[in-house]
């Protein structure tokens, strides 16, 4: 068995895998199932003030996509590279039970050497404050704290936020890390040129991690209907999303270097991704899409194949951390090559 462990700011996780929220992820016995399956962490569906973004549960809706963007069985059998497009909502459970959920769970995860995460949604400054200080003197040991959700420019006013300037995102981390002794993990949008700089201002203002990045919004138009499939523009996810991942990742690295603990999420579906995801730059690699599709058996899995991945390395899970984006060479850093280009285009149509 390899060392699996790794550290994300302060804290140490017994493997990087990585539960990370979605509606699997609401109720007990679903954080419960997450903390079983073995991952590393979990962090349980984000929470916030705003009754529209509760309401916006109740208006949720879910499709897979398979080859060809057909709609494919929800559940193990969709192909694999599925893609996911989603409109979510938050928990409809007041503010106090949420919490008293989140003690319990994070009593569970104790006794499986497991991380609970607690997560905020950001919608307006002080109640977003008020939960977090709630959430330290309950005794959780990190907050999350998202603030770059798909969401904003479609859902209702205030609901949720995409926070996209670095400023911003600088005054929302230290609000928190001025009031907060735990650790404070920033998850950050990926619609934005300027991840890097996003994640710069997170950690220059006290941030433990940087979860990157957060889904972007797509519309696909239904041929039969001529409307967008699920009605509205909505979130869209999948593997293709991993090099974008990847890539931020490795940006990131480069600005920040080495020694800030970032956290991939958005395009890993098994355990070879999770590896990935870490050789780009990343100490710690979220999955929620993938398990709320197919189930708890992901995590495991995922576990079981970085395991063995590490094994036959002879490398620990630290080890791998930005291999890959410190191996990474600038166009004009690579030989000229003899038109090999050439190799790479369709023959040419026969003359009459
Ligand atoms: C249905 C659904 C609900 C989600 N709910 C939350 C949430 O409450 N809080 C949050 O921070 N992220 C939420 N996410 C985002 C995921 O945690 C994750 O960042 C994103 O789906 C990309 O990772 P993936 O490719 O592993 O799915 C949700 C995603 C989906 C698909």
């Amino acid at each position: 068995m390899a060392d699996l462990r790794v550290q994300v700011g302060r804290t140490t996780l017994k493997n990087p895998v990585i539960a990370a929220p979605g509606e699997h992820l609401i109720e007990a016995a679903g954080i419960r199932s997450a903390i079983l399956a073995g991952a590393g962490a979990v962090v349980g569906k984000s929470i916030n003030e705003s009754q529209p973004a509760k309401s916006q549960l109740r208006r949720a809706e879910y499709v897979a996509l398979g080859p060809g963007w057909s709609e494919v069985p929800w559940g193990p059998s969709a192909p694999a590279g599925t893609t996911v497009l989603s409109r979510s909502g938050l928990p409809p459970m007041d503010f106090d039970a949420w919490l008293a959920q989140s003690v319990a769970m994070d009593l569970l995860a104790r006794g499986h050497d497991c991380l609970y995460v607690p997560s905020i949604i950001l919608a307006a400054e002080e109640p977003a404050l008020d939960m977090a200080r709630r959430i330290e003197a309950a005794g959780l040991r990190v907050l999350e704290f998202n603030i770059g959700t798909p969401y904003a420019s479609e859902a209702a006013k205030g609901a949720v936020s995409t926070v996209l300037s670095p400023e911003r995102v600088a005054a929302l981390t230290k609000m928190m890390t001025d009031a907060l002794d735990i650790p404070v993990w920033i998850k950050i949008t990926g619609q934005s040129e300027r991840v890097p700089d996003l994640a710069a201002s997170a950690f220059a203002s006290g941030a433990d991690s940087v979860v990157m990045a957060g889904r972007a919004l797509g519309m696909l138009p239904d041929l039969e209907s001529q409307a967008p499939l699920l009605s509205t523009s909505a979130g869209i996810g999948g593997c293709w999303n991993l090099p974008l991942t990847c890539h931020w990742l490795a940006n990131s690295r480069a600005a920040l270097g080495a020694g800030r603990d970032l956290i991939g999420i958005n395009g890993a579906t098994n355990g070879a991704d999770v590896a990935r995801m870490m050789l780009a730059g990343a100490s710690a690699v979220g999955m929620a899409s993938e398990v709320m599709l197919r189930g708890w058996q992901v995590l495991s899995q995922a576990v079981a194949d970085l395991d063995a991945y590490c094994d036959a390395k002879s490398q620990s899970a630290r080890d791998l951390v930005g291999r890959a984006a410190d191996a990474r060479k600038r166009f004009a850093d690579m030989p000229e090559l003899d038109e090999r280009w050439r190799d790479y285009i369709p023959a040419p149509l026969a003359s009459e």
